[in-house]
């Protein structure tokens, strides 16, 4: 396919859309009766299980997707943005997050420098100074250790590092690694978030990470003056140099701040926002609540997937096959959405975080050559830890919309329980949801099946429904037709090194769903619009504040809705 083709004008493109009708022919009640299917459908990298046997697909469908891949170029482009061309073309950049956990000998070019030394250097700094706040040997400004970090960042300065954070919080090595240390994360511009922040840290203690690549975002300039503030109203200005260091690409602002140069973390523009988590961006929050081995392990988590996704071969990986699938569900079979359930309390971020990832990345209305889509891409992402969601959202999943799922489970618990008495663990009993949901969305509950295979607790019998006490007016309100599309991802554990690995599947399967729909996923224009109607809000908000200057230059409803907050 020439490069400034549209996908949605190829011959593979088309194979698919006309193939959406024998698909609609399928029920995977069926087709997970088809053992050769369901293996072939099963796929195993580093410990990491991918079952996608519940996707309303066919192995003929996969094939039409390996052709789709093909003609959009997948394997070039995937080589292209490992050789650091600049693949973020209307930013004129490489794309190059798999550099931040590349082994130090690894050589990684952007525009013909290896970028891999100046990675490690910044690494071996985080080290140092993670090592020197954890062990007390850096002081704050009267003399005590700095046993808290406040980080203060938004976006992709701050949803990957609270992700991980939250997934280690309760690991058993972690633990015992933070001993007793805090991890926050300020982020809402709100001062809300700044006085739930603060409560109970003292400022003697604290050590304020201030985390932004660009150094100029409005929210966290503010949050970052206002804890200045907090430190110098509390410890005089000169605690400031102890208190506060920065991560960030814009060290000159970092400086005009304040920040002792020393004290910040560099990292590159290559590196997009909010695929930045294993730049020091999370790198240096994590070290020093965690100690930077850990974080190590979670870096060498997410360059198992790297290697993996650069040179294992379409049918046997991970990212590309969830990134095809992705297309095949949003592009031809019309399901916009995407559910992602761990079933994992310590996963409660992933989904806050993969939403800025996919969405961020994906949501694009024209081709990377400029011309507008004539298909929709990205989808929209959501998701909640189960069994939580369970008692939330999945009715809709079950009998209302059609939301392909991502069920994300776990084989060895990170805090198991086993109560005497009980028939199975506490993990047992989460899991045993994890294992039920796929097939009551895929088999549903029907009146009459006459097959042979059905599992009798999943497929009611007319006369189960009746013995339920189903009066025949009920039946339509309790039967329900299933065929609903879920893949499943089982990690070993969910150590460090499972959550770099989790993280880096999800990365490039959005890259992987770009790289088919022809998109820049690595720019945001979209959100500037918001960003500079916001200064002029502000400057009026200042000039009525200020002059008592009367709202205008703006439309009927804004003057009415600022005319009233103002008054
Ligand atoms: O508003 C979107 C965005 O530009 C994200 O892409 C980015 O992660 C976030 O703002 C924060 O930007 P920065 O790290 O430069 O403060």
């Amino acid at each position: 396919m020439a490069s400034s083709a549209l996908i949605s004008d190829t011959e593979p493109w088309e194979e698919l859309k006309a193939h959406v009708e024998d698909i609609k022919k399928t029920h995977l009640r069926d087709l997970l009766s088809d053992a050769h299917r369901s293996q072939s459908m099963i796929v195993e990298f580093d410990d990491v299980l991918l079952d996608y046997s519940r996707q309303n697909a066919t192995l003929a469908t996969i094939d039409k997707l390996f052709k789709l891949a093909e003609a959009a170029n997948l394997k070039q482009k995937i080589n292209r943005m490992f050789a650091g061309e600049h693949i973020n073309s209307t930013e004129d950049r490489s794309v190059l997050h798999v550099a931040l956990r590349a082994p130090r000998d690894a050589v990684i070019q952007s525009d013909g420098k290896n970028v891999v030394p100046d990675v490690w250097k910044v690494l071996d700094k985080i080290q140092e100074f993670s090592e020197r706040i954890r062990s007390g040997s850096w002081v704050g400004a009267t003399g005590k250790a700095l046993k808290d970090v406040v980080a203060v960042g938004i976006g992709g300065s701050f949803l990957g590092p609270l992700f991980v954070h939250t997934a280690l919080q309760t690991e058993p090595e972690a633990i015992k690694s933070a001993k007793g240390r805090q991890l926050r994360f300020l982020a809402n511009v709100d001062p809300i978030d700044v006085a739930r922040n603060i409560t109970g840290l003292n400022p003697e203690t604290t050590l304020v990470v201030v985390v932004s690549k660009t150094f100029t975002t409005a929210e966290t300039m503010l949050n970052a003056r206002t804890l200045r503030e907090w430190i110098s109203a509390a410890l005089g200005p000169s605690a400031v140099a102890k208190h506060m260091v920065a991560v960030s690409t814009n060290l000159t602002l970092v400086e005009k701040f304040g920040i002792d140069p020393n004290n910040a973390f560099a990292f590159w523009d290559w590196v997009g926002g909010r695929y930045s988590v294993c730049s020091a961006v999370g790198v240096l929050p994590l070290s020093l609540q965690y100690g930077f081995p850990i974080i190590e392990k979670f870096l060498k988590g997410a360059s198992s997937i790297d290697q993996h996704f650069y040179s294992a071969p379409f049918e046997k990986n991970i990212p590309v096959l969830l990134g095809l699938l992705s297309v095949w569900n949003v592009s031809f079979l019309g399901y916009p959405a995407r559910a992602i359930l761990p079933y994992s309390q310590a996963l409660e971020k992933f989904a806050p975080h993969i939403q800025q990832v996919s969405m961020e990345s994906n949501g694009k209305g024209v081709s990377i050559d400029g011309v507008p889509l004539p298909f929709e891409a990205g989808e929209i992402d959501f998701g909640e830890p189960g069994t939580n969601g369970q008692h939330s959202f999945y009715q809709l999943i079950h009998q209302g919309r059609i939301i392909p799922c991502d069920f994300i489970g776990v084989v060895k618990s990170q805090q198991p329980i086993y109560l005497k008495g009980e028939v199975v663990s506490n993990h047992d009993e989460l899991m045993s949801n994890f294992f039920a949901q796929p097939d009551a969305l895929a088999y549903g509950k029907v009146r009459f099946y006459s097959g042979t295979t059905i599992d009798a607790s999943v497929i009611q019998t007319r006369e189960n429904l009746q013995k339920e006490n189903a009066a025949e007016h009920l039946i339509p309100h309790k039967t329900f037709s299933g065929n609903r599309p879920s893949l499943s991802l089982l990690l070993p554990s969910l150590n460090a090194y499972n959550i770099g690995q989790l993280l880096a599947i999800y990365e490039h399967r959005i890259a992987v769903q770009g790289f088919v729909w022809g998109i820049n996923s690595f720019d945001q224009w979209g959100v500037e619009l918001g960003k500079s109607l916001a200064t002029q809000v502000r400057k009026q908000l200042h000039a009525f504040r200020t002059k008592g200057e009367p709202v205008q230059g703006f439309n009927f409803s804004t003057t009415t809705l600022l005319t009233r907050y103002l008054e």
